[in-house]
């Protein structure tokens, strides 16, 4: 079975990693999402709540499964015998930061990491800026899924 692994803090989910998810479970019988729990910027959305928003909106794939890790992407990969690491790469501005993880990660553990090229339509996207306009009361309706759209604004009302 190939399994894959899609690595990140989801906080919150955009249609960018969705489409993402989407094209990797074409490609492998399984994608296992993997939440960080640990981010050390503080989050908008719980481990709980951006597992919960991302159990939604890939509901529609059969082989996308959901988990969280702390600690190492490579500590997760051996703990469920997943080999490689599926990314998407947005700008060549990601591609510094994604190669020195990609290297190291094959150097701890020969675990493989294959970058995926965004789709044009979201190569701007990413949550913090999401969540930046969301805060300020631009429209990032079509960035992100209509659920995360529904729980940004219900959460950033409450701030
Ligand atoms: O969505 P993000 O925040 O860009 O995702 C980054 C993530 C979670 C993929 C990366 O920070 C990561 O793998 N963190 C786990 C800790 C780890 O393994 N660090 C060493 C990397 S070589």
């Amino acid at each position: 079975m190939h399994r894959v692994a899609c690595p990140g803090s989801f906080d919150p989910v955009t249609n960018g990693h969705l489409d993402i998810i989407g094209r990797a479970a074409g490609l492998y019988d399984e994608v296992i999402v993997a939440v960080l729990t640990n981010v050390t910027k503080r989050s908008l959305f719980t481990v709980d709540e951006r597992v919960e928003m991302l159990t939604e909106v890939t509901g529609r794939y059969g082989n996308v499964r959901i988990e969280r890790f702390g600690g190492l992407l490579v500590g997760f990969c051996a703990a469920h015998g997943i080999t490689s690491v599926i990314k998407g790469l947005r700008a060549v501005s990601d591609f510094e930061y994604e190669m020195q993880m990609a290297q190291m990660n094959y150097q701890m553990a020969k675990v493989e990491t294959l970058f995926m090229t965004t789709n044009p339509q979201y190569s701007f996207l990413r949550s913090s800026l999401v969540k930046e306009i969301a805060r300020y009361g631009g429209d990032v309706s079509g960035l992100v899924p209509d659920t995360v759209l529904s729980r940004l604004r219900q959460r950033l009302a409450q701030e």
